[in-house]
């Protein structure tokens, strides 16, 4: 499930179209890709990239994108933390972060300007976008699995630029989809 919750507002979004608009208002580009969701858990980066061409190839013309890869993220993959410590801080990047996750989960909080904090868990379908200059920061899920296409305009583009505003640590890292709840316990709506 897809939640969208604002902290300071203690507000929670979970529907589709209200998710959007409220992501739009902020500059967050969101979609559903609802096809090639049978791919299996073990499907290769090559595979992914296929299985979602049209998807990628549309995205591309759209926003000058160059290149697309895939990231595969598991709790054993090696040096996870150092990974995880270079972007749950507060950054921006001068290129667009663009992610379409194929499987697992993971938790943006996004930072505008002029309203307040927003916490964006994604899942498998959910195609995010943050343009660049956006403050924002990135948590896995307890799970700690997350296999998401990437795309670039410029890799080089893609270094993250600290805030150092420490905003992050007002903020918990908690996801609040099925991953992070024992079995049996309800979701949060
Ligand atoms: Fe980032």
């Amino acid at each position: 499930m897809t939640v969208v919750r604002i902290p300071d507002e203690d507000r929670t979004l979970t529907e589709f179209v209200a998710i959007s608009r409220y992501l739009g208002e902020i500059g967050i580009e969101y979609e559903r890709w609802e096809a090639a969701m049978q791919l299996s858990a073990s499907a290769s980066a090559e595979e992914v990239l296929a299985a979602y061409a049209p998807e990628i190839e549309r995205l591309k013309a759209q926003g000058g994108y160059a290149s697309a890869d895939v990231i595969d993220v598991k709790p054993q993959t090696p040096g996870l933390e150092a990974m995880l410590a270079k972007f749950n801080q507060e950054h921006w990047h001068d290129e667009d972060e663009v992610r379409f996750i194929v499987r697992g989960r993971g938790l943006f909080h996004v930072h505008p300007r002029q309203s307040p904090v927003v916490a964006i868990e994604v899942e498998a379908g959910d195609l995010i976008r943050v343009p660049r200059g956006t403050w924002h920061w990135f948590d896995l899920c307890a799970d700690r699995e997350i296999q998401a296409i990437r795309l670039f305009q410029n890799t080089s583009g893609w270094t993250p630029q600290y805030t150092h505003s420490a905003v992050d640590r007002n903020y918990q890292p908690v996801c609040f989809g099925p991953s992070y709840f024992p079995p049996g316990h309800a979701e949060v709506a």
